[in-house]
């Protein structure tokens, strides 16, 4: 018995290894799909693979999972669509992300997002459950015209709506010391609006090249490195002129803290022009440090968040300037970050890196007096 069960798995698994693509490539889609297609292949889930990625690359390079292992286990978010998947997440196995690996190079691909047909949700992160279905894609359009070369499924998946799509992935991730590294608020309705509404919006330009709508779901996917633009009205700056000082009131009036990843740093800059002259004020940062014995470590060490000073979701946090302001002054506010904290950038080797090292400007306003 089990011998014919062996048999029987390493039939199977041999099957699996011989399906070249385990889902359409999102290549696939771009003849019908222009508009989708374009935003997509510029956008963090198509770039999510550490030879697309630096920043990923960099932290991949120095994980015990690679050094020991040789096992990218990082595959089951970041490379979703592999066709030895099973493999990068099975312990004792060997299996890396392959540059000539085009399975492994579709990061989180049109098809993959669009076979998940439930949530998961375990401990230490969750996982998503696919669709044996192939060709036959979730969606949330009430009227579709028929496409010649899938199906489409809208009854009974509403996470496609509503945001639960993405939690499989995003809602937390926790390492073998009991930290969540990583966490969205995942109980993301605020004031109506989710995951979707808000990194997804609608944007013009047709859904397809065979039926033309006025507009279609922007699939670049707003976030902390690209098209932020997107994300300022979700926070507002706002000043106070006292007597003898001011504040700077930030809204944050998102259904997560403002940054989730316990890389980045956030910045506010404030400057007083006067009389031609730029008077630089103080800096401040929010950031979420952790660490392991009362240092920062590297997110498989920590065990603890030892600083966090991040802007939490539906905060509003007022910063208090003790400088007086005077008629004619002229205030600029800016809001931005770090994508690598700048203390992170030389244990990573990132210092000569752009995306690591640049700072981006989130939002900007201005204030006359
Ligand atoms: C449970 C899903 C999940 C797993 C497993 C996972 N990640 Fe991620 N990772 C994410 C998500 C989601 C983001 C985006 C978070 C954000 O931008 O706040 C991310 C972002 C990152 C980033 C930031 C990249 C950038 O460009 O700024 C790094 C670095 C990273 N992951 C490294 C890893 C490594 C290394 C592994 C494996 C050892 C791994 N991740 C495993 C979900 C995961
Ligand atoms: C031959 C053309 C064609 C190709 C190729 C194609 N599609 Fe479509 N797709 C369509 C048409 C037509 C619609 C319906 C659009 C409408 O009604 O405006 C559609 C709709 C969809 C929808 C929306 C379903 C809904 O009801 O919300 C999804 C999701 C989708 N396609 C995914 C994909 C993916 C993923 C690929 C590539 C793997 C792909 N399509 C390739 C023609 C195509
Ligand atoms: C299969 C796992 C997976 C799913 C499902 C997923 N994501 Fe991601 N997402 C990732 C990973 C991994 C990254 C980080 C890639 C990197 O930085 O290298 C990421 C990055 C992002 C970013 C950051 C982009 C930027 O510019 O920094 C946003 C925003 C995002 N995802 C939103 C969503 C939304 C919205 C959904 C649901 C519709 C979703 N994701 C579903 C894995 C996933
Ligand atoms: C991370 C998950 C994710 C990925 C990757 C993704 N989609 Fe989508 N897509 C969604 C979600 C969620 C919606 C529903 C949006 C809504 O209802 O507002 C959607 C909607 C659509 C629609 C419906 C039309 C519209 O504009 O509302 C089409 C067509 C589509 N996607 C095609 C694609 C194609 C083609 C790709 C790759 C080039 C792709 N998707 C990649 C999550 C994803
Ligand atoms: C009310 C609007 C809103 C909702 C709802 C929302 N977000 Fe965000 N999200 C933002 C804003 C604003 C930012 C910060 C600006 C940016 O990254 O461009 C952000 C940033 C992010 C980032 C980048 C963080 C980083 O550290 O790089 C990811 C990933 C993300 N959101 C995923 C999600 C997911 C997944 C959900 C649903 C569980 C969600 N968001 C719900 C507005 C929203």
């Amino acid at each position: 018995m089990k011998l014919f069960l062996t048999l029987l798995i390493s039939f199977f698994s041999l099957l699996a290894n011989n399906k070249v693509y385990p889902y359409a490539p999102s290549e696939d889609c771009k003849a019908c799909h222009s508009n989708i297609y374009n935003e997509f292949t510029e956008s963090m889930h198509a770039n999510a693979t550490p030879q697309k990625d630096p920043i990923h690359a960099s932290v991949w390079e120095k994980h015990p999972q690679n050094i020991k292992q040789s096992r990218y286990g990082c595959g089951k978010c970041h490379t979703p669509a592999a066709n030895n998947l099973d493999k990068m997440k099975t312990k004792g196995e060997k299996a890396l992300p392959l540059a000539e690996n085009k399975t492994h190079q579709a990061g989180i691909s049109c098809a993959y997002c669009h076979r998940i047909e439930s949530i998961a949700l375990h401990k230490k992160h969750n996982t998503n459950i696919m669709s044996a279905k192939e060709k036959n894609y979730f969606g949330t359009l009430k009227n579709h015209t028929e496409s010649p070369y899938h199906g489409i499924q809208t009854e009974n998946n509403i996470h496609m709506k509503n945001g639960n799509v993405c939690i499989g992935c995003h809602s937390h991730k926790m390492n073998k010391h009991g930290l969540n590294v990583c966490s969205t608020n995942i109980d993301n309705e605020l004031n109506g609006a989710n995951c979707v509404s808000c990194h997804m919006p609608k944007v013009s330009g047709s859904i397809s090249n065979m039926h033309k709508t006025d507009k279609h779901t922007f699939h670049g996917f707003a976030g902390s490195h690209f098209h932020s633009n997107m994300l300022t009205p979700y926070v507002d700056i706002s000043l106070l002129r006292q007597i003898d000082n001011f504040i700077v009131n930030i809204d944050n009036r998102t259904s997560h803290a403002l940054l989730l990843h316990p890389l980045r740093q956030a910045v506010l800059k404030v400057s007083v022009e006067r009389g031609g002259k730029r008077i630089t004020l103080k800096e401040i940062t929010f950031e979420r440090v952790i660490g392991h014995n009362g240092k920062p470590a590297m997110p498989w060490k920590a065990s603890t968040t030892l600083k966090d000073s991040m802007l939490k979701a539906n905060e509003k946090r007022a910063i208090l300037y003790d400088f007086k302001i005077q008629n004619g002054d002229k205030v600029t506010v800016v809001l931005g970050w770090f994508l690598v904290n700048p203390k992170a950038l030389k244990p990573l080797q990132l210092e000569h890196n752009k995306p690591a090292t640049e700072f981006h400007e989130f939002k900007k306003q201005s204030f006359n007096f």
